[in-house]
């Protein structure tokens, strides 16, 4: 079989390994015959220029994959700062260790890039105009890669979900068992996507021998609403045989439901490049939902 570029028993820099795509990473690794050092964010803070490059020097990484960013989409209205420091200014940092050392970087981004007008779903290099803070600091982000360096992958994906960390699955569960009534807006579309068919996804890319580096979508059909989603979620949680209070669910607008920060109305990512040259084929969410459901 052919391992491709780096081969087996590649050594991996993983930044924000505790996240929820960080510790699939990590998780992984094994499966692909790969070393994987990582680093969450009390060990290595990725915003300290000097501690990247020492951490980056003292282990010699064949790759590194950036899965530390600062994802509080609310909270980035405020703190403008933090969110620009951690998710452009730092990954400029580690894009300049690849670029000095040669080595690929693989860095996370987010359908937030793009506005949410376009009819259909969004390819590759359609145009970027991010509603909020955290979707101009991740394309901000983005572009220190494009400058930076000659081997990359871009990987813009969306609501991420695991049986670890914050996200919706676990809080519609949370809110689920104790309440009798929950509303959820319907007018928002995506593809929700499971950290570990991300990390698998990534893995396959280095291990791959196209290096054909650039920007991707990876996200899992089909495209729904949040309102989709939190059914599907309840539907699954009974299947396995959790107790469940909510016995209403709404479907709510997004103006009922007001937020700091301004979502797009459409983030569906189409992955069709990603399928296509990597000869690829992304499973449903709601296979990994069932999953995530058993794990929780
Ligand atoms: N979550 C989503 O729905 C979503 C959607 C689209 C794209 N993405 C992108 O996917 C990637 C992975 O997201 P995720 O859901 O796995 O995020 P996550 O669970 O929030 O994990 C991010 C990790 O980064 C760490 N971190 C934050 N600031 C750091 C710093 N200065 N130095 C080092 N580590 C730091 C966090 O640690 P602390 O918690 O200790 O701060 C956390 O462990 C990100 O690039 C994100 O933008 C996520």
């Amino acid at each position: 079989m052919n391992r491709g570029y780096l081969g087996i028993d590649m050594k991996v820099l993983i930044t924000g390994c505790y996240g929820q795509v960080g510790q699939e990473l990590m998780a992984l690794a094994v499966s692909y015959e790969n070393e994987a050092i990582g680093f969450d964010h009390d060990v290595l803070d990725i915003t300290n220029q000097q501690a990247v490059q020492k951490a980056v020097m003292q282990h010699q990484p064949q790759a590194i994959i950036n899965a530390a960013a600062y994802t509080a989409v609310d909270r980035a209205e405020e703190d403008v700062d933090i969110a620009h420091a951690v998710n452009a200014e730092a990954v400029a940092y580690l894009a300049q260790c690849c670029a000095d050392m040669d080595i690929p970087f693989i860095h996370i981004s987010t359908d937030y890039v793009f506005d949410g007008s376009k009819t259909g779903s969004y390819v590759e290099d359609d145009e970027v105009s991010p509603l909020g803070v955290y979707g101009q600091s991740k394309l901000v982000g983005e572009n220190n890669v494009r400058k930076l360096c000659e081997k990359y992958y871009i990987l813009r994906t969306s609501w991420v979900f695991s049986s670890h960390g914050n996200n919706f699955v676990k809080t519609m569960l949370r809110l689920g068992a104790e309440r009798e009534e929950l509303s959820v807006v319907a007018d928002q579309y995506g593809k929700p996507t499971s950290a570990r068919e991300i990390a698998d996804v990534i893995y396959a890319m280095l291990t791959s021998d196209k290096c054909a580096w650039g920007t991707y979508h990876i996200a899992q059909p089909e495209s729904t609403t949040w309102f989709g989603f939190a059914e599907a979620i309840f539907a699954e949680a009974r299947n396995h045989g959790m107790a469940l209070k909510v016995s209403t669910l709404n479907a709510i607008q997004t103006e009922d439901y007001p937020t700091p920060a301004k979502r797009p109305k459409n983030s569906e990512l189409n992955c069709n490049k990603l399928e296509k040259i990597f000869k690829l084929k992304i499973k449903p969410w709601a296979e990994s939902l069932k999953d995530t459901v058993r794990e929780i």
